[in-house]
């Protein structure tokens, strides 16, 4: 269930990340605004949007930090993983390349994340509906998951089939960690964001939200 309201009780940091083209922006959008845009431009930097939803009688804002996945804009991408409360890792099941690079993505982030913070990860295959297209089967996805104990998914950002799901079953994965102790409320809302970084949310509040 979404909600408007500048309170929350929860705040967390998402960050997508993966190879350029694997259709990171157009997750976020359909998730944002139920849009699909066949032409949509690649990212530049980084670009921050957030949704309020509901759960368990809590709710929470999501800054969901949307990534460029060109390789000169990678650097900087970095500086944006401290305080991340959770990755969604995105490849594009028609690019096997953009999924053989995953484990470089899960490496950096794993590496800029501090000892003391914890954080969820999940996988994403898009582009679910070029299904004559696909390189990398499903069961392929399952073991790597497996393998890395990361949560995995298939969607299609162009219809919308798994988008929802994926954040759902995100958020009330975080929470749980919540619930157990990993993260306290006061923990998650204190987690600081940078000048820079407040600034850029400031910069790229969403009409449908209260950012
Ligand atoms: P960068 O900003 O360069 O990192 O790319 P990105 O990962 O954000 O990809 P983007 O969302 O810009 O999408 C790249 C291209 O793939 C666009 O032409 C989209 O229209 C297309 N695309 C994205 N998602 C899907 C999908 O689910 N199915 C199909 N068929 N095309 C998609």
């Amino acid at each position: 269930m979404n909600i408007k309201g500048e309170v929350a009780d929860i705040i967390y940091k998402i960050l997508i990340l993966g190879e350029s083209n694997v259709g990171k922006t157009s997750i976020l959008l359909r998730y944002i605004n139920d849009t699909f845009d066949e032409s949509a431009i690649s990212t530049c930097g980084v670009d921050v949007k957030c949704k309020y939803v509901s759960f368990d009688n809590k709710k929470i804002k999501m800054n969901i930090w949307d990534t460029a996945g060109q390789e000169r804009f990678r650097g900087l991408a970095k500086n944006y993983f401290r305080g991340a409360h959770g990755f969604i890792f995105v490849y594009d099941i028609t690019n096997k390349e953009s999924f053989d690079k995953l484990k470089g993505w899960m490496k950096d982030a794993k590496e800029k994340i501090q000892d003391d913070e914890s954080f969820k990860m999940i996988i994403v295959g898009n582009k679910k509906d070029c299904e004559n297209k696909r390189k990398i089967e499903f069961q392929r996805l399952k073991e790597f998951g497996e393998e890395n104990k990361v949560m995995y998914i298939e969607v299609s950002a162009k219809t919308g089939e798994g988008v929802d799901q994926l954040f759902n079953d995100f958020v009330h994965e975080l929470l749980k960690y919540r619930k157990i102790g990993t993260y306290k409320v006061d923990q998650v809302e204190e987690r600081t964001y940078s000048s820079l970084e407040k600034s850029l949310i400031s910069e790229n509040k969403h009409e449908n939200c209260n950012c």
